[in-house]
This record gives C-alpha cells, structure tokens and sequence, in this order.
C-alpha cells in the first residue's frame, strides 16, 4: 500500500482522491507545521509527500526522502520555488504544482490591489475605524484613476493574462513584458519600457534566480511618480528595502502587496510605509480554488504511483528531463 504524507490539514474533500485510491494518508489533524527536521526524517518513510509552499523541500529532504521510498512531490500551489526541483529531477523524485486552477481566483485578487492601492483604500479606512474621519472632503483620499490608465504586466502566463483579460473591462490598456516575443499587441521588448510607460505595474513571473529582485530601486526609480506597483507573485521578486524607501520618498504612489520576501515576516518599514495595501498572501484563497489546489496536488501524486504522467509534472518526466519553465508566469 503506497503510504503518503499530506504536511498540513488541507480544506473538506482535497485529499479524496489519495483515499479514493486506498493510499495510507498521513498527517497531523492539529495542522502542526512539520519542522524541516520533521521532514527529513518523514521523507524516506513515504512514496509521496504533499505539500505546502511554506515546506521547504531541498536536497536534504529530498536525498533522505530518495534513498528511501519517496517518488513524487506534490506542491498545493502553482509555484514551486519552495522545492529544490534540480535536485528531484537528479534523485527521479517527480514534481508537480497545481497550475491552471487558480488563475482566476489570483487574477481577483490582483485586481483587488490594483484597484485598493490606486484609490487608497487601506489609508481610507484606518482612518475611519481609527475614528480618524472627521467626514467628507473634497481633498481627501486623491487616488489614482483605474479607469483608462495603463496597465504593465510583467511576465504574461496564465494569471497576468486573466488580469488582462479584467484590465480591458476596466477600460485600461494592456502593455506586457515578456523576455520572449509574444506576438501580441501591447508587448514591450525590455522591462525598462513598460515601467516607462505604465500607471500600474503587476508582477507575474515566478521566483527563480533571474527574477530575484527584478524591482529594485534602480526599477523603481524609473517608474512614473504617480505609478502603482502589485506584487502577487513572489515576494522577493521585488526589493522590499527599495519599495519601502521609494514609498516613503514618494518616488512611487503606492503599493499593493500580497506576497513578501521573508514570509510570514513583514518587512517593518513597508508595515508603516504609506499608501500601501498589504494582504497575508491570500491571492488563491477562494473555498473552491484551494479545494481543487488541494485534489489537483492529490491527484497528481496517485497518477505518479500509478506509473502514470500527470499533466502538472514540473519534472518533465518522473525519471527524466529537466524541469520545465515556471508556471505562474513566462517571462
Ligand atoms: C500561490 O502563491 C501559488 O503559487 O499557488
């Protein structure tokens, strides 16, 4: 019987299908974060682990895990910068993400922050449950206009296309940087031109090492001093030291965050920099959304076990290939 290890309590019905299938389940039903320690000594126990993008799956897990009975990981989310995938891919560990299922739901979200930094709605209402508001006022809370403003995706996957898709119905134009040509109207061949030229600048490229600290200060710096910037990709694709300094100095207008460099820390300059909207990385958190995450992640380990090729390998091939390029944007 294939035995597998599900690292956190994940929502009603997402592991079915490893039951379904009449695999062991294991995990701890107080949804106690497992130590990497925990993971090191679990990993060579088990044919699968599923796990989380707060586990960090390196060469440690995953050399024990390999010279045990571990053959596949299962990450709930669409990145996988969390798992050291060049290291599976050696070991013939399978690696597969949850693509596809949430592009929607992080398109909302990222929509969300567009339009809450643009028009200051944290600020807003502070100060209203602060008892700050001493009511209306004709100068008060000037943001920025989301309608016919220019919108500049970075990275253009799945999710910047579903923010695009929203972007047109908010009347807004759509430039988008890729490092390949797309073909497609609004593409901009270098970052440099699309920070130029847009009000609002969304990332959507996955954490690898060309995309660390793509937004810098010498990015933001070249932004407009009225543009926006929404990370709900990756954390340390931006410099947050940079994004706290630009926001404070006013080089930017504002900011609207939902993922951070040393989650679930917060860096504490961005915690008081002004016109910032910041979210505990929520871009995914619809029921339905993480429910499918969680069976897709599911599914995926069953069909590995099996023999089987999941569509959402990242590892190419489960024996095989090197991995393919990130999911949650193409740059
Ligand atoms: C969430 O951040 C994901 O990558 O799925």
């Amino acid at each position: 019987m294939s035995r597998v290890l599900v690292t956190r309590v994940l929502p009603d019905g997402g592991t079915d299908p490893l039951h379904d299938a009449g695999v062991e389940v294991l995990g701890r039903p107080d949804d106690r974060p497992y130590t990497h320690d925990e993971l090191v000594t679990a990993a060579p126990q088990v044919d699968g682990i599923v796990c989380l993008l707060t586990d960090r799956i390196d060469a440690e897990v995953l050399t024990a895990g390999a010279a045990g009975r571990l053959r596949v990981v299962a990450n709930v989310a669409a990145g996988y910068d969390n798992v050291d995938v060049a290291t599976a891919v050696r070991l013939g560990v399978a690696v597969c993400n949850t693509p596809g299922v949430l592009d929607e739901t992080t398109a909302d979200l990222t929509f969300a922050l567009i339009l809450a930094a643009s028009r200051l709605c944290s600020q807003a209402e502070a100060d209203l449950r602060a008892g700050r508001w001493a009511g209306w006022g004709i100068t008060q809370y000037l943001g920025r206009d989301v309608h016919g403003a220019t919108l500049g995706l970075v990275g253009y996957g799945r999710i910047g296309r579903a923010v695009a898709r929203r972007a047109v119905g908010f009347g807004m134009r759509v430039l988008h940087h890729t490092r390949r040509p797309t073909g497609e109207p609004g593409w901009c061949a270098t970052l440099g031109e699309l920070l130029d030229t847009a009000d609002v600048v969304s990332l959507h490229v996955p954490l690898t090492p060309d995309t660390r600290h793509l937004i810098g200060a010498a990015e933001l710096e070249r932004m407009k001093p009225t543009a926006v910037l929404v990370n709900t990709a990756r954390g340390p694709v931006v410099d947050e030291e940079a994004l706290a300094a630009a926001l404070e100095a006013g080089r930017i207008f504002a900011a609207g965050l939902d993922v951070y460099e040393h989650e679930p820390q917060v860096h504490p300059r961005l915690l008081a920099a002004p016109r910032t909207v910041l979210l505990p990385h929520i871009g995914s958190a619809s029921r339905d959304t993480r429910t499918h995450m969680a069976r897709l992640a599911c599914e995926a380990t069953v069909a590995v076990l099996a023999g089987r090729r999941p569509a959402n390998l990242v590892t190419g091939r489960p024996h095989g290939a090197g991995p393919t390029p990130g999911p949650s944007g193409d740059r």
